[in-house]
């Protein structure tokens, strides 16, 4: 677990400097991802596992149940409430709290219906590179690695992946009408809605959740102001640094750069400055660039605070 300076510091004042004593405790995740385990505020299970990972994706996964159960965008978590010697309130999610809408123990054998017999939790492994965890455990018998992602805002991508080949179908709850869609891999279909159908022999499972856009923007107590950081919270999905394409035009050399825009209908040539910079983030239809009408970019102007803005422009102006 990598903690940052910041927190060090709110645990010097906590235990040094009573008059100083620190409101919250934020784990501030850097580059690899973080665990913590324990009660989250507001959940019922005890046995909660916190993943907050570098890129402001976070999630819980329940480990009595065996499900993840919720994901938050932002910050990871503020624990002082673990630590305050109160009885452990829980720690307290530093997000808006998005849940997943999968059924207690959403993983079945053989029979869609009754709860497992035996749900055993064996853990996770870690990735040697970036800490993400691969959850392990047991359905009746049957052993199931368990990994969860967000490859964009608002999309939850999760995967399971079954090590020995199986006799029985598998069945996972669902419930996709609480989310904008959901996509299932090769090999799954709905059994009916809420449950879907995994074959006996398929690996690999994986279900892509578009959860309902958040209707709150996300706040945090701090707003960090981190240019790289804002960057891969909230641009690293469509944009790179290093000249590669994505979804839209990579932020390589942007100054100065030609660029040609659609502007109220017409096309037009300008070079890139601070001004389109900002626009391109906070209204992001008013040019859009040639070549990248396919998918629109989201509107930050009610995500990002004005500093926040600041920061990020001056950070695209400096790569
Ligand atoms: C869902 C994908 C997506 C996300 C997330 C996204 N963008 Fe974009 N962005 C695009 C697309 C597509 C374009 C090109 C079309 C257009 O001009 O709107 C674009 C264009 C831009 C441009 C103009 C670039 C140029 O070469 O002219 C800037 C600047 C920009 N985005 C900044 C950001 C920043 C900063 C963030 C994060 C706060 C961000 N974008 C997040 C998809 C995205």
């Amino acid at each position: 677990m990598k903690i940052r300076s910041s927190f060090i510091w709110a645990l010097l004042a906590l235990v040094s400097l009573p008059a100083l004593r620190a409101d919250y405790m934020d784990i501030v995740v850097g580059d690899r991802t973080v665990i913590q385990r324990g009660v989250i505020r507001g959940e019922d299970s005890a046995r909660m596992i916190a993943v907050g990972t570098p890129c402001d994706f976070n999630y819980a996964f329940d480990a009595q149940n065996c499900t993840p159960v919720m994901v938050w965008q932002g910050e990871f978590l503020d624990f002082q409430g673990e630590t305050n010697g109160r009885g452990g309130t829980g720690s307290v999610i530093l997000g808006n709290r998005q849940p997943l809408h999968t059924a207690i123990a959403p993983l079945r054998i053989a029979n869609a219906d009754p709860s497992p017999n035996e749900l055993r939790f064996r853990g996770y492994r870690r990735d040697a590179t970036t800490g993400a965890p691969t959850f392990l455990f047991e359905v009746d018998g049957v052993s199931v690695e368990q990994t969860i992602s967000s490859p964009a805002p608002d999309v939850v991508v999760l995967n399971l992946n079954f090590p020995t080949p199986g006799t029985h179908r598998r069945f996972y709850h669902l419930d996709a009408e609480k989310h904008a869609s959901v996509q299932l891999s090769d090999g799954l279909s709905w059994n009916r809605p809420g449950v879907i159908e995994i074959s006996a022999q398929q690996a690999n499972a994986s279900v892509t959740i578009h959860l309902e856009p958040q209707t709150t923007p996300f706040t945090r107590k701090v707003p960090f102001l981190d240019g790289p950081k804002l960057y891969r919270a909230y641009c690293v999905a469509c944009h790179s640094t290093d000249g590669v394409k994505l979804i839209g035009p990579s932020f390589k050399n942007l100054m100065g750069d030609e660029r040609h825009v659609t502007r109220d209908g017409r096309e037009q040539t300008l070079n890139i400055d601070k001004a389109y910079l900002r626009e391109s983030i906070v209204s992001p239809q008013a040019a859009i660039v040639k070549g990248y009408e396919a998918v629109p970019m989201a509107d930050f102007s009610t995500i990002l605070t004005k500093d926040q803005l600041d920061r990020l422009v001056d950070y695209l102006a400096g790569l």
